[in-house]
């Protein structure tokens, strides 16, 4: 693999050298390659990176899989973007053994040599320093055209891997990762024989975006309520939406007026979640919930839907690898009540700015949220401490310096190594 050619530097990687030595960054120009150009979890936070790109001195134009939501906003930065479009076969890949997923696996070997040209090309063309990858399907496209371009590579993982084929590419390929939280960290390197090369880096929120004073949304207000919570996630299996909808006419029962809004939608056109929100509504109706839960759609600004809850909770049955909704809720001085595993805990501690529960547990869920209904004082105590906690370790500009070290170290070393252009 790349970092055991022996060549020497190419006149901007010399320059990025000089620079870091003698401590006057120059640009790094960064190529990102991006999986979904949806508005998820992993794009919200690329666009926080990106906000802060000048004051890091990262020169960044990013390849997109299909127009999207994505684009428009990136567009909004001024970031520049295009689109090599990749096979629908490898646009709806997920994991899991549904039906379709092996006719999407059946089609896509002869769809992928063309794809994989076409990025290569476009990716020759901006002669990045480095290239970053945002997503499981571009960590792997990325480990095969990293080499053959011959740039060096930075990984952002930010789920769990299952299997070893992904820490097996990650010993071999990337020459950085980023892991957005320490859970992730820890369950690549346990596979890993090269785990120096990981660092983790937790997201960030624009604290100024992000805040507890400012317009709540009128569509949530309109209902007449006297709790509202808000479960704010994509529509996908796993954050766990029916696990609320178990507990809802319990807390409704106890606290009368209590109304709950599932903020989110299906952004992503994957075999797995394929009519999971049909599914969803059905399931609201069957149980008979259609006064007490409202599902939103898809919201561009979450903001006001933040500021319009009482309690947040975050319900998802798999260990979440960072849980950027509950962050953000967090910002908004918002109380939060949140599953008990992966990156949660390293930024939400029980009691103090926030309520922790043991995941997948109804019993517990309904006990805490019934908890923060009861008592306005201990509501307004949590949402202050996660608003600080934001302020102290969240920031978007320390999140964006960690990362450019990252790309930058990543450029340093395969110019020591002698990656050739
Ligand atoms: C992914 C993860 C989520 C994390 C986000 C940002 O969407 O599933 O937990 O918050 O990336 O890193």
């Amino acid at each position: 693999m790349w970092p055991r050619f022996t060549k020497s530097c190419s006149k901007r990687e010399a320059m990025l050298m000089r620079e870091i030595e003698t401590e006057t960054p120059h640009a790094c120009r960064v190529v990102i390659l991006q999986p979904a150009a949806e508005l998820g979890g992993a794009e919200r936070s690329l666009l926080t990176l990106l906000q802060e790109r000048s004051a890091v001195q990262l020169d960044a134009s990013v390849i997109l899989p299909r127009s999207g939501p994505l684009g428009v906003a990136l567009s909004s930065l001024g970031v520049r973007w295009e689109v090599v479009d990749q096979p629908r076969a490898l646009l709806r890949q997920s994991r899991g053994p549904r039906p379709g997923t092996l006719v999407c696996a059946a089609i896509l070997p002869f769809q992928l040599p063309a794809y994989l040209r076409r990025l290569a090309t476009a990716l020759r063309a901006q002669a990045p320093d480095v290239l970053y990858s945002n997503g499981i399907k571009t960590h792997v496209l990325s480990a095969i055209v990293a080499p053959w371009l011959r740039v060096p590579l930075v990984w952002h993982v930010r789920d769990f891997c299952r299997g070893p084929i992904l820490a097996r590419l990650a010993d071999r390929v990337p020459s950085g990762i980023i892991a957005n939280s320490h859970a992730v960290a820890a369950d690549l390197t346990r596979r890993m024989r090269h785990p120096e090369k990981v660092s983790v880096v937790h997201n960030a929120v624009d604290l100024t975006i992000f805040s507890p004073d400012g317009p709540c949304s009128a569509v949530a207000l309109q209902r007449p309520a006297i709790f509202r919570v808000g479960l704010p996630a994509v529509l996908a299996r796993w954050k766990g939406h029916l696990l609320l909808l178990d507990v809802v006419q319990q807390i409704c029962a106890r606290v009368p007026g209590t109304i709950f809004f599932i903020i989110g939608g299906a952004i992503y056109d994957t075999v797995r979640e394929h009519g999971y929100e049909q599914e969803l509504r059905r399931e609201i109706v069957r149980r008979g919930l259609e006064e007490s839960v409202i599902v939103t759609g898809f919201q561009n600004d979450m903001v006001p839907w933040y500021r319009a809850m009482d309690v947040v909770v975050h319900t998802s049955t798999k260990p979440e690898p960072f849980g950027r909704t509950v962050l953000e809720a967090m910002a908004c001085g918002r109380p939060v009540v949140a599953a008990d595993a992966g990156g949660i805990p390293e930024f939400v501690t029980h009691g103090e700015n926030g309520l922790l529960y043991p995941m997948g547990d109804k019993g517990a869920l309904a006990a805490r949220v019934m908890a923060l209904l009861a008592d306005s004082t201990l509501r307004c105590r949590l949402g202050a401490a996660a608003r600080q906690q934001v302020e102290r370790s969240f920031s978007a500009k320390r999140h964006a310096s960690q990362i450019a070290a990252v790309l930058r170290t990543a450029v340093r070393s395969s110019c020591r190594v002698g990656v050739p252009r």
